[in-house]
């Protein structure tokens, strides 16, 4: 066997891999081919921890998450940082959420959090935020202006008067087609901090947001949902580059309103179907979404993934690397002043479910 050194055997490695499957999404921020701006970051998300008891906790769901923290250590060249995009935890307990920051604590680079409500509604935030800090705040990165906002809370009646326990309204709340649920929402008290928090900062600077539910409205029965997402989505309006990006749906979605540019992360954990195979119910999925060729129930891992992206010149480009499926990329598609699927747009390239079993 010839000897390579660590460097080209990593690089090597990251070539491999990228070629074949990762679980994760990497998100690329570039600012023109040859700029020294340009820059990537990796997206992971939903990893749906759930302990059991002791030590011991649900072994797919570990799996997803630390396929992903492998594959990202492995990345060349390196993302300048990574994003957790929320749902550490299943039911919000300090277990789940110590399992999922010490399983985390592996990764290379920093790593900025997203709440998730399965991380919130057990004890409203406190563990995760002792553990990680503030659940919203901002932060800048060569050019571009980095918003987190905790989207997942909900009317104040429903969080504090309604269930005898913090464990009742967290399994309310970690139900997904539930009628006692409540819809999600960024509330009054962020918006007035993020109108102040994007004042200060010019309308030619391209945003990014992180969100854990969508800051648009999709299907409510699923809570895929964020109730105050027209008021949210006016603050960003004077802005020429926006880009939100969100967790939560657990698949790939892709929608244009006005100047804003929303793509969705895959879970680390499990896929949920489309909400248009649900006609019972009225559902507003973006028609720029073309949906994912899915799911083999008998691999455990089909449609799950993360996530690198390319922030190119202020537009996000979402690669989803998928294990066992064919990776995909979302890319800004400058003549169409939209995001779009790079392979699959056009409906004569697309690959009806199922066909690749
Ligand atoms: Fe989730
Ligand atoms: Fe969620």
């Amino acid at each position: 066997m010839s000897r390579i050194d660590r460097r080209e055997f990593l690089k090597r490695g990251g070539a491999l891999l990228a070629a074949s499957s990762l679980p994760l999404s990497l998100v690329d921020v570039a600012f023109g081919k040859t700029s020294e701006q340009n820059f990537t970051f990796a997206y992971i998300s939903d990893s749906h921890l759930t302990h059991l008891k002791g030590r011991e906790f649900v072994r797919n769901w570990d799996r997803g998450l630390i396929r992903a923290i492998a594959e990202a250590n492995l990345m060349d060249p390196r993302p300048d940082f990574i994003f957790y995009g929320g749902d550490i935890a299943q039911l919000g307990k300090p277990e789940e959420i110590d399992h999922g920051l010490e399983l985390l604590g592996a990764l290379r680079g920093d790593v900025h959090y997203v709440m998730g409500e399965h991380d919130y509604y057990l004890d409203l935030g406190e563990h995760w935020r002792k553990r990680l800090g503030p659940d919203h705040y901002s932060f800048d990165h060569k050019g571009v202006h980095f918003v987190v906002l905790n989207s997942i809370k909900t009317f104040n009646d429903w969080t504090h008067n309604r269930w005898p326990s913090g464990a009742e309204r967290m399994h309310q709340m970690a139900r997904l087609d539930n009628p006692q649920g409540s819809p999600f929402m960024v509330g009054e008290q962020q918006r007035a901090w993020l109108k102040d928090d994007l004042d200060k900062i010019s309308k030619d600077t391209p945003l990014v947001v992180m969100s854990h539910s969508p800051l648009q409205k999709i299907y409510k029965g699923w809570n895929f949902w964020t109730e105050d997402a027209e008021q949210v989505q006016a603050l960003l309006k004077p802005f020429k580059k926006v880009n939100v990006l969100y967790g939560h749906v657990h698949q790939i979605q892709t929608n244009q309103i006005g100047n804003i540019s929303f793509n969705a992360a895959m879970a680390t954990a499990w896929p949920w179907p489309y909400p248009a195979t649900y006609k019972q119910q009225a559902s507003y999925l973006p028609k720029l979404t073309v949906n994912m060729n899915r799911a083999d129930p008998f691999f455990e891992r089909d449609a799950t993934g993360w996530q690198f992206i390319n922030l190119h010149t202020g537009r996000v480009d979402v690669n989803y690397l998928l294990p066992g499926n064919q990776n995909r990329v979302v890319a800004w598609d400058d003549r169409a002043g939209h995001p779009a699927d790079t392979q699959f747009q056009d409906t004569a390239n697309r690959i009806p479910p199922q066909t690749h079993y």
